[in-house]
């Protein structure tokens, strides 16, 4: 079972910055997710909330600023005084400096009312100048049929947060060719791991925290598991 650092290590630093991406590498990780957004400016940015503020000491809806507005925030004080001046990363600045052998999952975040402007383009982009093993996953659907739409060599995750009558069909039916499902743990069974297995697909759940769950989950045979830190693994 591979453990993705949630946000990084994001129980030991700030979510979504290099500090918690540099952590997880240190403390062995094989795969990290992150949330990414496109700011006024069309740049790709790594946070997870729609709105400024938790996370950093910035106002108002990430979408509203440009990079430069977002790069002088502090991503870090919130968190812990130690991480003051940690920076909202771009994208392209963790695919460069994450070793390239680390699997990242990138989740794409977009506000519903937002026109889809052109957040799959662009990270595509980066995804080809920075060739590294990637797994692009997302609430959004569209978002996903936009990625394969650009290449369909990238592999998918389908997240969802509900208990699905049959998401493989739904998937199918959608026009989807997925790698993984990416369920909440509270919609998990072994009967959908087992299915999802028949069908090739890859079962990577999110968010776990109790050693119990991580047990349990690797005797239903899960590929991976989100989490915030490798302390309970
Ligand atoms: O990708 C797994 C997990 O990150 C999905 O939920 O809200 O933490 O981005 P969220
Ligand atoms: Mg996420």
């Amino acid at each position: 079972m591979i453990y993705f650092a949630h946000r990084g290590l994001s129980e030991h630093a700030p979510e979504n910055t290099m500090a918690a991406f540099q952590m997880a590498v240190q403390a062995g990780a094989k795969a990290i997710e992150l949330d990414v957004q496109r700011t006024k400016d069309g740049e790709i940015v790594v946070m997870h909330d729609f709105y400024l503020g938790r996370t950093n000491n910035g106002q108002g809806l990430l979408k509203d600023h440009s990079y430069q507005e977002l790069s002088r925030l502090d991503a870090g004080s919130w968190f812990d005084p130690a991480f003051a001046g940690e920076k909202m990363p771009l994208l392209k600045e963790v695919m460069a400096q994450i070793p390239a052998d680390i699997l990242i999952n990138i989740e794409l975040k977009k506000p519903a009312i937002e026109e889809n402007q052109d957040l799959a383009e662009k990270v595509v982009e980066i995804i080809h100048q920075y060739p590294r093993p990637v797994l692009v996953s997302s609430f959004d659907h569209y978002l996903l049929k936009n990625v394969q739409a650009l290449d369909q060599s990238i592999p998918l995750g389908l997240l969802y947060c509900s208990n699905l009558i049959d998401v493989f069909q739904y998937a199918e039916q959608s026009g989807l060719k997925i790698a993984a499902i990416h369920p909440s743990i509270e919609y998990v069974s072994p009967a959908l791991i087992q299915r999802a297995h028949d069908l090739g697909i890859q079962v990577n759940i999110y968010t776990i925290r109790r050693p119990e769950e991580v047990k349990l989950l690797e005797q239903w045979q899960a590929d991976g598991i989100f989490v915030n830190t490798f302390a309970i693994v």
